[in-house]
């Protein structure tokens, strides 16, 4: 996510509505058949399976999985009124491979946070608004970020900053933690802003503790490991023809989406200083495409600015 539209995203003026991103090009690349069965694995306020359920059959089904209580919470009040919705509580990662028998067409990613879970103080997602340093898309489980700051050591502090939030000053800023830290902990999310803005100058709408909290959010809810074991499943649940729809918002998650969907589109590139294989390689997903927001959903969505959509579609 560039710095500019995660501002845009932490100063949204939503409570408990979120706008969905691409919704008419994710409709267009995650729908396949009309009757069969889908996946939205970050249902959120399910704003793009809504869109999806207006246009399949009454025999199609829907899997609407968060592990947000909140989210969970939408789903379950939409698969009360749709019988073609089943809502899943949990991680995607774990919940994709009890899914195996299923077969699919289509799986939906959208990643990343939803304007509820930013806008609500209490959830401790932002940088503009007091709240506990909390960061987890599922309270009931896990270490907080106030608690991982208390336990990680000066170099593994520094060492996610810098690769989850390409935060260059990320030595300074762990040093500063980790002195804070020895006489008073670190609880609030306006403290941890305050503290990173002693260090580093504003620059333009751009709060500089955007990276911070950017890494923090993708260490306290393992965003990484999620999104590999959950693109890796996600093939088991695809029938032969089903599309993988993936939706991300910077350029760690867009990176390790575009391995995934090359490594099995592709065959990896001769190289000369090892033996040939004898294997062919056999894809197993074909690529139909990246896309980007329009202008025009640009004027009124800023989250839109960074999403990235990358569609595949099972071949085999
Ligand atoms: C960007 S929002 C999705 C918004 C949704 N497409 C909509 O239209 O409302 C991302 C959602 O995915 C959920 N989420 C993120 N990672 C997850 C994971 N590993 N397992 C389950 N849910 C996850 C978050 O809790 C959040 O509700």
């Amino acid at each position: 996510m560039s710095a500019r539209s995660a501002d845009a995203l932490a100063t949204g003026t939503h409570t408990d509505a979120h706008l969905p991103v691409l919704s008419q090009a994710v409709l267009k690349g995650w729908c396949g058949r009309l009757d069969g069965t889908y996946i939205d694995c970050t249902f959120g306020r399910g704003g793009h399976s809504r869109e999806l359920l207006r246009k399949l059959h009454s025999k199609a089904q829907l899997f609407a999985i968060d592990r947000d209580p909140q989210a969970l919470e939408a789903a379950r009040k939409l698969a009360k009124e749709d019988l073609r919705v089943t809502a899943l509580d949990g991680n995607f990662a774990e919940l994709l491979p009890t899914l195996a028998a299923e077969s699919c067409s289509g799986v939906l990613f959208d990643l990343g946070v939803s304007s509820p879970q930013l806008d609500q103080a209490e959830r401790g997602f932002s940088f503009n608004k007091d709240g506990p340093l909390d960061m987890r898309m599922d309270p009931r489980s896990g270490v907080s970020a106030a608690d991982w700051l208390a336990s990680a050591d000066e170099v593994e502090i520094a060492d996610a900053l810098y690769h989850y939030g390409d935060e260059r000053a990320s030595r300074r800023i762990a040093k500063l933690i980790v002195a804070q830290r020895s006489h008073t902990p670190l609880l609030r999310t306006l403290e941890l802003a305050d503290l990173v803005a002693s260090v580093i100058p504003r620059r333009g709408r751009t709060h500089p503790a955007t990276k911070t909290f950017q890494a923090l959010r993708i260490v306290v809810n393992d965003e990484l490991g999620a999104l590999e074991s959950g693109l890796n499943s996600s093939l088991e649940v695809l029938e032969q023809g089903g599309r993988l729809a993936v939706v991300s918002f910077h350029s760690l998650e867009d990176r390790a989406v575009k391995r995934f969907m090359h490594g099995k589109a592709k065959a990896p590139p001769a190289d000369r200083r090892r033996p040939q294989l004898d294997d062919e390689f056999i894809p197993e997903l074909r690529l139909l495409g990246k896309f980007g927001a329009e202008r025009s959903e640009l004027a009124v969505n800023a989250r839109s600015r960074s999403a990235r959509l990358r569609v595949a579609e099972r071949v085999r």
